[in-house]
């Protein structure tokens, strides 16, 4: 075969320019909603919030529902909802976004992290039990990059200890497990819908669930610790400790505009993956992400591998894998490096320096934790092989994209030696 000439070292590019379109595309109908509600002047709890929530909760088959200004927003609900507090340990994945595990410290709780599984990327489930400790409240699932974690081990868990299971499904709308759309599988549950997500608002979040008292939980720390929105009469009075968690109606009416296009969104997205996973079948060094039995992956992000031990690069995995996305980059693939850094690697971990003066940690009601990095070598492994592609997938992009993309690993691969030499 004749050799192609990359183009990080100067050759043509495998996916041209203006080929791979911007997320999310926007039609006459977003453009109407958002005006509309710009127009309208009812900002704060306006129409558009409450119809989200209605139409949302429908969407996913959730009970309750409430719109958010984010997903972290969301998540915090969660953890307070799910009555963690002072000194509780909450189980949280290694590798995450760092507010999976920030919301924790929040609420003025504990995590406690447990490694990945190498496979599916998400929590390992059968290494849950030995994190659990008298002290340990909940359990975080983070449905990693749209395919649900193994939640048929994890509920037995946590009926078996007692613990409530939040599902952290900021990346994975649509996706299921055992036929149920995550959001419905677990205790409650939050969506992210900022900018890149499948169901993009421009920012905001909702949380769910189907629980009636742990939807007033939320409530209830979701808009300054009052219990009564104007419709019910606002007394303008904190009963509890509260945020300004509260979504606008702006960014409602857009992620309302948008979520009617979602299942089409969803569909393209399965068929861009499966067209993706087609080409690169056999393509060397690249490990691909899998979907197991009785989960449904909503592709939010296509994360591949690199297998670093059979390409040499087991000693210098990450600066290798970087010289791959530049690689990649060079020849037009939208791809990124996700997570550098593990969860308990970050300084907020390591330094303990949350609230200062070593809260929440020596926090009367807390038992010593320790973050040892060498505790998540799965985990570390993911984060230094792995790169990520999420808008190659978005609609309007077809198969034609997943194509070239393909091409373009497929090329960088069988060309390595042109990377030597390369910084
Ligand atoms: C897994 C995960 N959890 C939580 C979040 C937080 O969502 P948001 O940015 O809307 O606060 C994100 C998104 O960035 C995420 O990817």
């Amino acid at each position: 075969m004749a050799k192609e000439k990359l183009a990080v070292v100067g050759g043509s590019r495998a996916v041209p320019k203006r080929m791979v379109r911007q997320w999310p595309p926007i039609d006459d109908r977003d453009q109407q909603m958002v005006l509309q509600s710009l127009l309208d002047g009812k900002h704060a709890f306006g129409p558009n919030c409450e119809a989200f929530q209605k139409e949302f909760a429908a969407w996913n088959g959730s009970r309750f529902a409430i719109t958010t200004n984010s997903g972290t927003a969301a998540l915090h609900m969660c953890l307070a909802a799910s009555g963690c507090g002072a000194g509780d340990e909450v189980i949280v994945p290694a590798y995450s976004w760092s507010s999976s595990a920030t919301c924790v410290l929040h609420h003025n709780a504990i995590p406690v992290f447990v490694d990945i599984d190498w496979d599916t990327m998400n929590l390992d489930a059968d290494a849950v039990e030995q994190a659990i400790t008298e002290k340990t409240r909940a359990i975080i699932v983070v449905h990693l990059h749209g395919l649900p974690a193994d939640m048929e081990t994890i509920l037995a868990i946590a009926a078996k200890r007692g613990l409530k299971v939040i599902e952290d499904a900021c990346q994975a709308h649509g996706a299921t497990f055992a036929g149920r759309k995550v959001g419905t599988l677990g205790d409650c549950g939050a969506f992210s819908f900022n900018q890149n997500k499948c169901l993009c608002a421009g920012e905001g979040g909702m949380f769910v669930t189907d629980d009636e008292q742990v939807f007033r939980a939320a409530q209830s720390l979701w808009s300054f610790g009052e219990t009564r929105t104007p419709l019910e009469d606002r007394d303008y009075h904190a009963y509890a400790l509260g945020w300004m968690y509260r979504n606008s109606d702006l960014p409602a009416a857009f992620g309302r505009a948008q979520l009617q296009k979602l299942d089409g969104y969803l569909a393209q997205q399965r068929i861009n993956a499966a067209r993706l996973t087609e080409c690169l079948a056999d393509a060397p060094g690249v490990i691909l992400p899998t979907e197991p039995a009785g989960r449904t992956h909503c592709w939010y992000n296509y994360t591949i591998r690199f297998e670093m031990d059979a390409l040499g690069h087991s000693h210098d995995a990450s600066a290798f894998r970087d010289r791959l996305v530049r690689a990649m980059q060079a020849e037009g693939v939208l791809t990124e490096v996700w997570q550098k850094t593990i969860l308990p690697a970050m300084t907020v971990f390591q330094a303990k320096n949350a609230y200062g003066k070593g809260c929440p940690w020596q926090c009367p009601h807390s038992r010593p934790v320790e973050y040892r990095r060498d505790q998540y070598p799965v985990a570390q492994k993911h984060a230094d092989w792995h790169t990520g592609m999420t808008t190659p997938l978005r609609s309007p992009n077809g198969p034609e994209v997943a194509e070239a993309t393909a091409q373009a690993i497929r090329k960088i691969m069988e060309n390595l030696d042109q990377l030597e030499g390369l910084e």
